[in-house]
C-alpha cells in the first residue's frame, strides 16, 4: 500500500511500474521536501508563534529535548558488504499486526488547533501508508471519528488518579472499538515550558492583545486552520479527555479536568489492566525499574520516552535507557520515541534494542505543511531512507538488525 505512493527518487527496490505511477502520485509543491526536517520551515513560517512554539519547544533549558538528537548522534554504523541486499523488506509486526515499516505516529495534542482537522488527517494518512497512529487524550475530534477513519488507531489517555474517571474512559474507548490503550505517565503536573508563557499561549486559549495580533499576522492559519475549523465543526472542544466531552479549547473548565493527575499511580494501571482486554501500553518511561514494574503489572508494551523533552528537563533521552529495559522486557514489546528524524536513527533504536519507534514533531509539520499529502510524502520519504540504509548496511529485513551494526562514536 506504501510503495503506491512512493517517489522514484527515494527508492530503488520497486518495479518500474510502480515507480512510474508513483512518480506522478507525488504532488508538485511536495518535491521540495527531501528529509523530515524539511516540513519545519513551512509550519513556522504559517503558524502563530505561540502555535510553532507550543510544537517545537521543550521544557525550561531545553536540555532534555537536545539530548534527544545528541543520544542518536553518539553512534555510528559498522556496515556489512557484499551479502545480496536485493528485495528488502522493512515489514514490521507489532501486536500481532504487520505494518509497512518499524515507525508510526504518536500522540499529539491539540493537532486539529494546528493543522486543518489535524487528527484526521493524520490518521488517514497512518492508515493509507499501513502504519499505527495514536490519538491523543488532548485532541479535538471525537475518538469515535478518528475510530471511524482508521480502525488500527490506538487511543492514548491522561488519567486522573480516580477510578470513578478511569473506568467509563475505559468503557467508552473499547465501545469505540479500539484495540489498544496508552496510558500516558510522564504527566503527574504541567510542565514548564517557558516559550508557552513568552508568547501568550495558555491553558485555556486567551485571546490577549499579544495573541490576537499573531493570529491577524499568520492569515494562513486564521482563516485556513481556525476560522475554516469554527465554520464547518463549530468550536474545538477537547473530545477525548474522559467518557464525557470536555470543555472548548477557550473555556476556563479546562483546569478542572486535568487536576488529580498528580495522584496516578501503578494501582490505576492495575485497574486498567483487568478492565481492558485489548492490549495496554504504558507511554513515558525512562527507568528501567519502572520498566520492570509495567511488565509485572501485565502491561503488554511501554513506549520508553522523555515526552520529547517537553515534560521534565534534564530527563536524559529514551535511547540511553532503552538497552537496559530491552534487556529486562521478557516478552514485553519495547517502543522509543524522542529526536527520530531519519532512517538511521530509526535503526539505532532498533538496534539497540527497540522493537518499534515513534516519530512525532515532523509528522505534525508535515501536516500543517501539506495535509494528509504532506503526512503521506513525509511518511515515504522515512520509509525510503530505512530502505536504503538496509541496503547500505548489508541487510534486507529489520529482523537482521543487530546491535553489532552500531558503535557509540
Ligand atoms: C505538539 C505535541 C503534542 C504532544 N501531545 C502529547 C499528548 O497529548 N500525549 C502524549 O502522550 N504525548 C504527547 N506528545 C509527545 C509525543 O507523543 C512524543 O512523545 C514526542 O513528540 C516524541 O518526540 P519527537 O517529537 O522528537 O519525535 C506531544 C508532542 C508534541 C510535539
Amino acid at each position: 500500500m506504501l510503495d503506491k505512493t512512493l517517489d522514484k527518487t527515494t527508492v530503488t527496490s520497486d518495479p518500474p511500474a510502480i515507480v512510474n505511477r508513483a512518480r506522478s502520485a507525488v504532488p508538485r509543491a511536495l518535491k521540495r521536501y527531501l528529509s523530515l526536517d524539511d516540513f519545519e520551515a513551512t509550519a513556522r513560517r504559517r503558524l502563530p508563534k505561540f502555535l510553532y512554539g507550543y510544537i517545537s519547544g521543550g521544557a525550561e533549558t531545553d536540555a532534555a529535548m537536545r539530548d534527544n538528537r545528541n543520544a542518536f548522534d553518539e553512534y555510528g554504523f559498522v556496515p556489512r558488504v557484499l551479502n545480496d541486499v536485493s528485495g528488502r523488506n522493512q515489514t514490521t509486526t507489532l501486536f500481532g499486526k504487520t505494518y509497512a515499516s518499524p515507525f508510526g505516529i504518536p500522540p499529539m495534542g491539540s493537532s486539529a488547533l494546528c493543522a486543518y482537522r489535524g487528527d484526521i488527517v493524520l490518521t488517514r494518512a497512518a492508515a493509507a501508508t499501513n502504519l499505527p497512529m495514536i490519538l491523543s487524550a488532548s485532541s479535538l475530534i471525537t475518538l469515535e471519528d478518528v475510530r471511524r477513519e482508521n480502525p488500527a488507531a490506538w487511543y492514548q489517555a491522561y488519567l486522573a488518579g480516580l477510578p470513578a474517571r478511569i473506568e467509563p474512559l475505559v468503557d467508552r474507548v473499547a465501545a469505540a472499538g479500539y484495540d489498544t490503550f496508552v496510558v500516558t505517565a510522564d504527566v503527574p503536573v504541567p510542565p514548564n515550558r517557558e516559550n508557552n508563557i513568552r508568547n501568550g499561549f495558555q491553558v485555556p486559549l486567551a485571546i490577549t492583545p499579544q495573541v490576537a495580533w499573531d493570529t491577524v499576522t499568520h492569515p494562513h492559519w486564521l482563516f485556513g486552520t481556525w476560522a475554516r475549523t469554527v465554520i464547518n465543526h463549530g468550536m474545538p472542544h477537547f473530545e477525548n479527555m474522559d467518557a464525557k466531552r470536555g470543555p472548548p479549547v477557550l473555556s476556563k473548565n479546562l483546569m478542572r479536568n486535568i487536576g488529580h493527575r498528580d495522584q496516578l499511580a501503578w494501582k490505576h494501571v492495575e485497574l486498567i489492566r483487568k478492565r481492558w482486554t485489548g492490549k495496554l501500553v504504558v507511554k513515558g518511561i525512562v527507568s528501567p525499574a519502572d520498566a520492570r514494574i509495567a511488565r509485572e503489572s501485565g502491561v503488554d508494551g511501554v513506549m520508553v520516552s522523555n515526552h520529547g523533552g517537553r515534560q521534565l528537563d534534564y530527563a536524559m533521552s529514551a535511547l540511553r535507557t532503552l538497552p537496559e529495559i530491552a534487556a529486562l522486557a521478557n516478552g514485553m514489546t519495547v517502543m522509543l520515541d524522542g529526536g527520530i528524524r531519519r532512517g538511521t536513527d530509526v535503526i539505532k533504536a532498533l538496534a539497540l534494542g527497540a522493537d518499534f519507534v515513534w516519530v512525532g514533531r515532523p509528522f505534525l509539520y508535515a501536516a500543517i505543511a501539506g495535509g494528509e499529502a504532506g503526512v503521506r510524502r513525509a511518511i515515504n520519504l522515512l520509509h525510503a531512507e530505512i530502505d536504503r540504509d538496509l541496503a547500505l548496511l548489508g541487510i534486507r529485513s529489520i529482523g537482521e538488525i543487530t546491535p553489532d551494526l552500531v558503535r557509540k562514536f
